[in-house]
């Protein structure tokens, strides 16, 4: 199990696709991508969120990243060749502008061991009829097969236990109209993270105190999934250094690691630093709660669509800034992780819970 979780080595694989299907009865013409990987059979995501104070979901708060300013962002050594070749091409990627899209779409891909048992459910989500998931061979060529639809201007990561929280307009408008990428990022001192996860190999790229962790499902803005596809330095240091069974029996994940520190260094204003991923970790076992049919009710799921504080987010220092437009907002738009048997009680609930 802990070995499937290096499946961040292939990063890039996750984004393989599957098969993409136009949706044709709606308003706004969107393309879905589903993009099924089967580089791992385990992907739960096993670590216990330290438990802390409560954050506001809003989109300018900082959160678990700690504070920096300008002066701290600027290295305190020189960097080597690679890291300046590195921080080349990111800025310039993150100079362009987004491509203009007439039909901006987001890329939802799944990675699944295999089928996917909510698939009536996310029918339902996307209202469109989509037919039995052909699955491809997982490798890096699938995220530049999603990146190469210029109309994929957000993608998303979500698990064959993951389900929608809200409908689709919505979710495609919480995502398309934020300027950043969801990643989970924040400093866990403890064995979990960096203590028990850090491994001096790293440098001189990723120092101790850059180091950050996460949950894996992300969203990312267009930009950023370039930037994945354009980055082998950082991805080579956690492929090698960042795996089960290092130095002093450390076993570290990079799927719970390497994004999250990569964009925590190179553009930390640009992600959210949480996820929009729900997961229960409040029994605080090794594993999230996952939810059985006779936990599944309306309250249950009234309370994690319209949920606006983190309540295990750990808090830094940084001063909290209510959002420009002055109101919070929810900060799930998906949910984890159900059993299949769930399935025909949370159809049948869909339409109630996910009113807005
Ligand atoms: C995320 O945390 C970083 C600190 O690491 C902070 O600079 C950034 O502003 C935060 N992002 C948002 C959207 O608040
Ligand atoms: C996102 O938009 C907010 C508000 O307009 C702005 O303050 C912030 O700098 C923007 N962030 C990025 C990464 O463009
Ligand atoms: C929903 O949230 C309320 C308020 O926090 C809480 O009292 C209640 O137990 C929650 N219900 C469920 C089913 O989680
Ligand atoms: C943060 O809050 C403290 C205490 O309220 C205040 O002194 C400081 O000026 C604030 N910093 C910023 C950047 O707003
Ligand atoms: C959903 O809402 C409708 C309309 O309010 C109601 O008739 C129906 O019983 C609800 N379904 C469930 C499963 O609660």
């Amino acid at each position: 199990m802990k070995t499937a979780r290096a499946w961040q080595s292939h990063l890039r694989d996750l984004l393989t696709m599957a098969g993409s299907r136009q949706r044709p009865h709606l308003k706004r013409p969107v393309w879905i991508m589903v993009l099924v990987s089967m580089v791992c059979l385990f992907l739960i995501a096993a670590y216990v969120h330290p438990l802390g104070s409560s954050t506001t979901c809003n989109f300018f708060t900082s959160r678990g990243c700690g504070i920096y300013t300008a002066e701290e962002l600027v290295p305190s050594r020189e960097l080597t060749d690679d890291e300046i070749y590195s921080r080349v091409v990111v800025r310039e990627i993150l100079k362009t502008p987004p491509l203009e899209s007439k039909n901006p779409k987001i890329a939802f891909l799944f990675l699944t061991p295999g089928s996917l048992p909510f698939e009536r459910l996310w029918h339902k989500f996307f209202q469109v009829v989509w037919g039995k998931i052909s699955m491809v061979d997982a490798e890096r060529r699938l995220l530049a097969h999603a990146l190469r639809d210029p109309d994929n201007q957000h993608f998303v990561l979500l698990s064959d236990s993951c389900v929608p929280l809200h409908n689709f307009d919505y979710v495609y408008n919480y995502l398309m109209f934020t300027n950043v990428s969801f990643i989970d990022c924040f400093i866990d001192l403890g064995p979990h993270g960096t203590a028990g996860r850090y491994s001096e190999y790293m440098l001189p790229e990723v120092e101790r105190d850059e180091f950050r962790k996460g949950s894996q499902w992300f969203t990312m803005k267009r930009q950023h999934a370039l930037i994945v596809m354009a980055d082998n330095l950082y991805y080579m240091k956690f492929k090698l250094y960042c795996r089960p069974g290092m130095e002093r029996g450390k076993n570290c994940y990079a799927d719970e690691h390497y994004l999250q520190t990569f964009f925590h260094m190179i553009d930390p204003g640009g992600i959210a630093n949480w996820s929009v991923t729900y997961v229960d970790w409040s029994e605080r076992k090794w594993h999230p709660r996952s939810f059985r049919v006779e936990d599944i009710t309306y309250e249950l799921l009234r309370n994690m669509t319209t949920m606006d504080q983190n309540i295990h987010l750990p808090k830094v220092g940084a001063n909290q800034t209510m959002p420009v437009d002055g109101q919070r907002r929810p900060c799930y738009l998906f949910a984890r992780k159900f059993y299949p048997e769930t399935l025909d009680k949370l159809i049948s609930l869909f339409s109630n819970y996910t009113v807005v």
